[in-house]
């Protein structure tokens, strides 16, 4: 953990990456791939992996790649890391506009009691959390975290939403049967209604998963380690309950506010795969707690959410400023891509990068297990920004810094993509939301390559 230091060192390094990003990506946000109103359909090109094409119209977020911009319903990704916190931008993700202190109140008391999910944690240890993946593990007790107040259960008699997920009863056995096409447990389908809305219960969910998916990989964590999961503080905010629920410790002001930003840089990122995933689950109506689950599993990948533990493994593996050369030349040579390099979509530094590169420097001086590896970041990144930023667009990505800044909060390697999730759970929540008021399941198309007119032969007349 952090010493205190100058109070104003983090406001300062939010700031002077907010002036550097404006020096350097000099301009407005450009309008492209912005529309008041899109007139579909929509002609675009399609690269493989689906690059170009438009998924959605969203006013969530906005990523502006050639800018290196990002944006959260029209505010700075900058100015938000500066002034909000992770709840107040939940809330902006969530709803569309920022809340008043009284809606912030009572949005953080919700926040408060949907951290505890007692019965998922027991039905989680049923299991043999220790040996599993942790992702794998997250994705479990999120499934187990799924609701019984879909629209089925509202009938007389039945808890109301919000005081079914506070109470201990909080999660559903998977094993209910399926009640077919007309019965079917949409966690936004209000019985009798022929679309799905913005349901009360829908919106719960997603408060109860920004909270649950918290304390659940916590949980994992500790149980992990061969501890106890431990209660969450509800005198702390969202962050730092996070870290004294992994820790055991209650972290001192700065590392909570140093969470609080990694939080809030993470909370959404455009069309990305995993919310993606998210969307396409949630667009067969599906429920969100298995639509989130998806985004689960989509963000494990080495090539999206899992980048930042493999950045740790790399830098390990480079071992000392002086084998940068070497080992990146090495690594061209093999055609092996630097894992923290490059974005879909940035062809410009990733402003999240900006604000995390300099907080692992400044953490860095009370961390002495990343001082090594951070003085190896640096000399990685100059290498590869010289041999591959003008030619290639490659620059540091959010993975690059991320594990550095965790591993001084505390936040051991294998939890550093369930902290992703932890994070970005709000921005798949409040994209499922805005999509199903409109919604269309997603159905592309795949180009066929393979032959036809085959003749089958009986296996006995086949060959080896
Ligand atoms: C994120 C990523 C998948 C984006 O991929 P993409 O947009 O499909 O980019 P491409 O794979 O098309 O790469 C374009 C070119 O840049 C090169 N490139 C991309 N990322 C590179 C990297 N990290 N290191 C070296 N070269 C890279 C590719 O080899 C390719 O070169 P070519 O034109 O000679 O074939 C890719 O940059 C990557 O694998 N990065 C490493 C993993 C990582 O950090 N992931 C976290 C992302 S937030």
């Amino acid at each position: 953990m952090t010493t205190q230091k100058d109070p104003k060192r983090l406001q300062k390094i939010l700031q002077e990456a907010a002036k550097q990003a404006r020096l350097e990506d000099a301009g407005d946000v450009q309008p492209s791939f912005t529309h008041h109103e899109a007139d579909w359909p929509i002609e675009c090109t399609v690269g493989p992996g689906l690059e170009g094409a438009v998924a959605c119209e969203s006013k969530v977020g906005y990523v502006n790649g050639e800018k290196g911009a990002l944006v959260y319903r029209g505010f700075d990704i900058f100015e938000l890391a500066a002034r909000s916190s992770f709840e107040e931008v939940s809330y902006l993700l969530l709803y569309g506009k920022l809340p008043t202190r009284r809606e912030l109140e009572a949005f953080n008391d919700r926040l408060v009691a949907y951290r505890h999910v007692p019965k998922s944690l027991r039905l989680l240890m049923g299991f043999p959390v220790e040996n599993m993946n942790v992702m794998g593990a997250l994705r479990l007790g999120t499934n187990l975290m799924r609701q019984e107040f879909t629209s089925l259960d509202r009938l007389s008699g039945r808890p109301d939403p919000v005081s079914a997920i506070g109470s201990d009863e909080d999660s559903m056995g998977m094993e209910r049967p399926p009640r077919g096409e007309h019965d079917a447990t949409y966690e936004f389908l209000p019985k009798g209604a022929s679309a799905p809305c913005r349901s009360a219960e829908g919106t719960e969910s997603c408060l109860h998963l920004i909270s649950g998916v918290a304390t659940i990989a916590a949980a994992i964590s500790r149980i992990q380690k061969g501890l106890m999961p431990l209660e969450p503080d509800p005198e702390l905010g969202h962050a730092a309950n996070y870290l004294y629920m992994l820790t055991g410790k209650r972290p001192d002001p700065e590392s909570a506010r140093i969470m609080d930003v990694a939080l809030i840089l993470h909370a959404d990122h455009g069309m990305n795969a995993s919310t993606f995933a998210t969307l396409v689950v949630a667009s067969t109506l599906s429920d969100i707690y298995f639509s989130i689950g998806s985004g689960i599993a989509a963000l494990n990948g080495p090539l999206h959410g899992g980048a930042n533990e493999q950045v740790i493994n790399q830098l390990e593996e480079i071992g000392r400023p002086e084998n940068v050369p070497g080992w990146f030349d090495k690594a061209r040579t093999e055609n092996k891509k630097i894992i923290g390099f490059g974005h879909r979509v940035y062809k410009k530094y990733d402003p999240r990068a900006r604000v995390l590169g300099p907080l692992a420097e400044m953490l860095s001086g009370s961390c002495e297990e990343v001082t090594s590896l951070l003085e190896t970041a640096r000399v990685l990144e100059k290498k590869v920004i010289e041999e591959l930023g003008q030619d290639k667009s490659i620059y540091p990505n959010v993975d690059f810094y991320s594990g550095l800044v965790y591993t001084c909060l505390g936040i051991p390697k294998q939890m550093f993509t369930p902290t992703f999730a932890v994070s970005r759970v709000v921005g798949w929540t409040a994209r499922v939301l805005e999509y199903l008021e409109n919604n269309r399941i997603f159905r592309p198309r795949a180009i066929y390559t393979g032959s036809f007119g085959q003749r089958y032969l009986p296996i006995e007349e086949r060959r080896d």
